[in-house]
């Protein structure tokens, strides 16, 4: 009987969250930010999810102080994913398994860096019709499916002259057999991997997104608009290779590591950050690549889509350092599809 009391009186006086304190001048903007993007929360939820929205957003206003004053080259946003704790970030949206070390007899072709090989300074493939729009994943760990989907869209450009979406929801549903988990993550080679073992991929049209996977392998062979008939690995951890592969390619798959709190919320600049390691963990697509002059010195960077919305980012892409010391790991786990 007394513990049954103590149990009632310990819910009655530490319901979740209430020994959180909530900044009140924070009410309006919280409102805001909720109707902006249509977050509706239980009650007991919602003091959880403003507290840590509001801590996000105080980090984040510290980093733009700080990079005010010139400490940092780029400057972080909130955005629609404010409600989310680190460690639901990644959990939710990053899904990026590493290629096991490739065992002896299975051959995968490498696109290997060469020194004396001319690039143009600046490539952009957005400008050149081979980039879709930006797209969302999510709640869905699926980042492997829409960074296999970007490259194939850029190869099947260069084919046929046309742009077309291609489905993710095919990838999760259907390449399950070759070891890729839906919405808890996947690799983007066994992705390419099942396009082509499969003869073909859907659409985003007749395929499209759901954001989850319980409905099975819906894929049409009728309507199949893409393909490929092999994958290439750029020679990991070489950011001179994988920039030769941007040039002369077209899109590239790239996995970074972005686990930390300055890639969830980054908003503009060139991310440059001692936080991120060469550990990756989430899959982005790698479509060009330029130089930005500031206060007398060049910065090279890497232009990278993502799939958390145009919300996210530049209009939905990262500039990440590039040629600096392999950044994030974005040379490590590089690949794309062949025709
Ligand atoms: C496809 O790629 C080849 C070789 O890189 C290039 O010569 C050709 O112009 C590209 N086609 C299109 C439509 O961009
Ligand atoms: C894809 O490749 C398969 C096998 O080579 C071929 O039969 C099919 O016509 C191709 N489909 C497209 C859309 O190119």
């Amino acid at each position: 009987m007394g513990l049954f009391f103590m149990a009632v009186v310990t819910l009655l006086v530490f319901p979740r969250g209430s020994s959180i304190t909530l900044n009140r001048a924070l009410e309006g903007a919280w409102k805001g930010w909720k109707e902006i993007h249509s977050k509706e929360y239980l009650e007991e939820e919602e003091v959880f999810r403003r507290a840590v929205w509001e801590k996000n957003l105080q980090r984040i206003e510290q980093h733009n102080l700080e990079a005010a004053l010139g400490k940092h080259s780029f400057q972080l946003a909130m955005n629609h994913l404010g409600d989310l704790t680190d460690e639901e970030f990644n959990q939710m949206l990053n899904g990026f398994h590493p290629n096991p070390v490739q065992r002896q007899g299975k051959e995968v072709a490498v696109f290997q860096g060469s020194t004396d090989w001319d690039v143009p300074k600046e490539v952009d493939w957005r400008t050149k019709g081979y980039v879709t729009p930006v797209k969302n994943q999510g709640h869905c760990g699926a980042c492997w499916a829409f960074s296999a989907t970007g490259a194939l869209e850029g190869l099947l450009f260069n084919k046929t002259g046309k742009l077309v979406a291609l489905s993710e929801q095919n990838l999760i549903d259907c390449s399950w057999k070759l070891g890729n988990h839906g919405c808890r993550g996947g690799y983007i080679t066994r992705a390419f991997q099942y396009v082509r073992d499969n003869g073909g991929i859907n659409s985003e049209q007749d395929y499209p997104y759901l954001e989850k996977e319980e409905l099975g392998c819906r894929y049409n062979a009728q309507v199949r608009v893409g393909n490929c008939t092999s994958l290439v690995q750029v020679q990991a951890g070489s950011e001179v290779a994988l920039e030769q592969a941007v040039a002369t390619v077209g899109p590239v798959s790239v996995a970074v590591d972005a686990r930390s709190f300055l890639f969830h919320f980054y908003k503009s600049g060139v991310f440059a950050s001692s936080w991120c390691s060469h550990w990756v963990n989430h899959a982005m697509l790698a479509v060009g690549y330029g130089t930005v002059q500031e206060d007398g010195t060049n910065t090279d960077y890497w232009i990278l889509k993502n799939s958390w919305t145009e919300n996210w980012g530049e209009q939905g892409y990262m500039r990440l350092v590039k040629g600096f010391d392999n950044h994030c790991g974005v040379a490590n786990q590089a690949s794309y599809p062949t025709l």
